[in-house]
This record gives structure tokens, sequence and C-alpha cells, in this order.
């Protein structure tokens, strides 16, 4: 593997203004640690050599080395003579965080998963519906590798009212995004090949390659989205095998996509021979937009292959989901299933299939549920916890938040003691830390979301009582570590 480098321009560009009080050598090593913690730099990439960065932000050689020097003690930087610096973590740092606690745990109000339970009514409606309808099918085998041609046909007609044309041939029914994704990096890719996604992302779409023994190449989202400049730097240094990408109302962070750079990073996948997943898994749940238009709609050239899910939605438990691909891939991935699973159990497909007939009601009513609860959410975090910033998202199931000190780990870690089920920003990294993030998702009822904001806020205060920790980012590091 070609290994990254990070340009002289943009890593002086990510640094804005890093100058602070004290010397500048600790200030620029301290800052560097930051972006190295937040994910904005990758690990395993190569640093600007010292006389390009002295030349790029105007300061002496000796000040840039000695920096680094600092970097290399702290555990930031591996340093060779004559070798530009490799950016690794602190041995012990990057070991996965506490694990969860069980979904099941009575007296735990649940900030970390983002997803909705079951409308009221809606679901059975659809199983009423689906067993009406199953004995049509039950003089036939029953087994449908691609899916049910009622479902198939229901989702391609969905693209095609909002502007995609799609016959049923090029949709495959599966057991939810998740196992869409599983299925198509299976066939996809092989062993040590490279993948592009999101610093941060979904974390089991990371599960999924890490399965697949592919090497991630995380791409590091800004605190405005994608940098489209930052894809290309790191698909013309690595030369992927396929790249995954959650471009409305992406999880965790919430952003959108827009058109123009939709349209640069397919282009940048074709070029670059690319196969570009982008996952529609929170489409519907547009809150503050229109509903956006399918990604592949940008895609003259058939590079695109899509994924939907009914889990976010109507309900995660029906684990119904699907694959829009060119015809001929499509194919390919139902015949590959069979290794694995001889398809989607047809009932969930007949209900599915209803649901979908008239959508537009129930996620109306859905999206006016998760606004209102959205700002209940966000009522609290600002009587509250008014130093912790966000992002009011346009769509999707959370807020991003960043905390003012890299604590995200030690939240999660006390939380339980708290009555909180929480998820940190490592979660969601495939490498570093992203210590300063938290994802809430605003998912549960106003009364429990108002309640847990009380109890996010005591474990804060109880956590940063003790100001001369709060001030040393070194101590901050310590922090994380555990
Ligand atoms: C972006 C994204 N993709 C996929 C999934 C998994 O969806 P499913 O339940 O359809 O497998 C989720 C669930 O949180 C998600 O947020």
């Amino acid at each position: 593997m070609t290994q990254r480098k990070i340009a002289a321009t943009v890593l002086a560009q990510l640094l804005g203004g890093w100058t602070g009080r004290g010397p500048a050598y600790l200030n620029l090593a301290h800052s560097l640690q930051h972006l190295i913690l937040d994910g904005r730099l990758p690990l395993a990439a190569y640093l600007p050599s010292e006389r390009t960065l002295a030349e790029a932000l105007g300061l002496s050689r000796n000040t840039i080395k000695a920096s680094y020097n600092v970097l290399q003690d702290e555990g930031f930087l591996y340093l060779r003579p004559g070798v530009r610096g490799v950016i690794r973590l602190p041995a012990g740092a990057s070991t996965p965080g506490v694990p969860l606690p069980p979904l099941t745990h009575p007296h735990l109000l649940d900030f970390a998963s983002a997803a909705l339970p079951a409308p009221e009514g809606l679901i059975h409606e659809a199983y009423t519906h689906a067993l009406t309808a199953l004995p049509t099918y039950l003089p036939t085998h029953g087994y449908l590798p691609l899916g049910l041609p009622a479902l198939r046909s229901a989702v391609a007609a969905r693209y095609a009212a909002r502007g995609l044309p799609t016959t049923a041939e090029q949709v495959v029914i599966t057991f939810g995004a998740q196992h869409a994704l599983s299925l198509i990096v299976r066939v996809f890719t092989s062993p040590g090949d490279r993948v592009l996604v999101d610093q941060p992302t979904y974390p089991h779409a990371l599960d999924a390659l890490r399965g697949a023994s592919c090497r991630i190449v995380p791409v590091a989202l800004t605190p405005e989205g994608w940098d489209p400049d930052a894809w290309a730097a790191a698909a013309r240094q690595t030369s992927p095998r396929l790249a995954y990408l959650i471009p409305d109302f992406h999880n965790p962070t919430g952003h959108l996509m827009p058109d123009a750079v939709r349209t640069q990073i397919t282009r940048l996948c074709r070029e670059t021979r690319t196969l570009l997943v982008v996952d529609e898994t929170l489409t519907d749940l547009a809150l503050d937009v229109p509903v956006p238009s399918p990604f592949a709609g940008n895609d003259r050239y058939d590079t695109v292959v899509s994924i939907g899910s009914m889990s976010k939605s109507f309900w995660g438990g029906l684990r119904l989901g699907w694959i829009r691909a060119p015809r001929d891939v499509a194919e390919r991935l139902g015949a590959a299933r069979s290794s694995v699973d001889l398809g989607t159990p047809v009932v969930e497909q007949l209900a599915g299939a209803w649901l979908l007939q008239d959508p537009g009601p129930f996620l109306e009513r859905r999206q006016q549920q998760l606004r209102e609860q959205r700002e209940v959410l966000t009522e609290q975090l600002n009587l509250q916890l008014p130093e912790w910033i966000y992002r009011l998202p346009e769509g999707g199931l959370s807020l991003w938040v960043t905390l003012p000190q890299p604590i995200g780990p030690a939240l999660v870690a006390q939380a339980t003691r708290f009555g909180l089920r929480l998820t940190a920003g490592e979660r969601f990294a495939h490498d570093g830390l992203l210590a300063r993030q938290l994802r809430l998702p605003f998912t549960r009822p106003a009364a429990e979301l108002h309640e847990g904001v009380t109890r996010l806020a005591t474990l804060y205060r109880e956590l940063v009582s003790d100001d001369s920790r709060r001030n040393d980012p070194r101590v901050n590091v310590q922090l994380d570590m555990y």
C-alpha cells in the first residue's frame, strides 16, 4: 500500500489558528495531538518534513523539530533519522472502548441506540395484510434469493417516483442494510483490499469491512462535512477497491452531502475504478429539507451501488433492506448469497410491500415526532450543558456533540453509574479516539430525553469538577486512555 502523506499546506490549513500562550513548539505539538485524537489526521500517515512544515507555518525548522520530538515523547509520532515522522497513538490508547451494557438493562436510559420503537398499530396492521396475502405463495417453494417480486417492484417504484428510473430486476431484498453491505463487501472485495470510509462513520459498517479483512482508509469529515480534496488525495494515494458513504443525514454527524460533492465523488470513484456504495438508510428522515433525491441519480455510468432499509423509516425489527444496482450486479449479488442464506422470509416481505404502498402519511408523522424530540434534546442541552457544541442536523436521528474536553470515553465508562447507556466518538472511528465527541440520539420520548440530559449534566460536572485537570491537554490525553 502506498503510504498516505499529509501535505504541509493541508496540515497548515487543518491547524488553523493554533498559536496560544507559552512556547510555540509546545502549542504546535498539542494542536497536532488534538488533530490526531479527533481523527482529523489518519494514523500511519507521514507528517510533512520539518522543512516544508516550517515554510508553510512561517516558523524555524528547530521549532518544528522540537514539536515533533514532543509528539514522539508522548507516543503520537514514530521518528527515524532521514524519514518523515509516522503518526500513531500511544500504546494502549486505541484499545476497544468500554463495552456497552445490554439493551435489556431495566434501569438505564438509552442514549446509545439511534433507532425508534415500532409505530403503534402500523406494523401489526402490515402483518395482518401479509397473512391475508400469504396463501397465494404457499403452493410455491418460497425460496426467493433476490426477493419477493411484489417487494422488489415496490422498492423500484419508490426510486422511480423519486426521479431514478429503476426496474424490479435491479433490486435485491436483504435482511436490512447491514446484511446488504456485508453481502456487497463479500462479493466485491478480497482480503487486503483498501476501502475508503468517512471518519467518523457507522460502526457496524467498519465491522463488516474488518470481518472481510479489508484495509480501512478513513477520510476525515470536517466540521462542515465532506472534503472532496481529501477524498481525491486518499483515492489517488491508496487505490481503493470500494468506497462506503452515508450521504443523507450521515450517521453519526447528521451531515447532508451537497449535490456538487456528490458529483465530484461519483466522478472520482469512476476515474479511480472504485466501487461506490452509498447507504441511504436514513434518507426518509428529512426534518428541515425535502427528502433527498437518490444518490445514484447523479451516476450516468452505473458506478454506484445503493443500499436502503426499512429499519429507520418503519421498524428495525422488520429486518428488511435492499440493494439497488445495475441488473448484472444485482444478479451476481443474488447468486453469491446462497453460501450464507437463501432469501428473506415471505411474510416479512409481504408486510414490507404493504408498508411501501403509501408510506407518505406515516413518514410525515415520524418526521414530526423526530422534530419534536430533537427540539426537546437541544433545549435541554442548551439549558443544562451550554458548553457542549453541536450543529443542528437537517435530518436523521441524532446530534453529534463536541465536548469542551476529550473525555468521551470517561463519560461512557461512568454512564451506567448514572443510569445511562452512552456511546462516544471512538465507536465511530476506525482509528484515533474521537475522544471529544458523543452521539446523542433523539429517538426516545421527551420525558426520557429530559431526564437523560439531567443525568448527563450531573455526570459531566462530576468529571470536570477538578479545574487543574481540565486545562492541561496532557492530562486530558491520559484521561482518554481508560
Ligand atoms: C447508516 C446505517 N446503515 C445501516 C444501518 C443498519 O440498518 P439495518 O437495520 O437495516 O441493518 C444503520 C443502523 O443504524 C445505519 O445507521
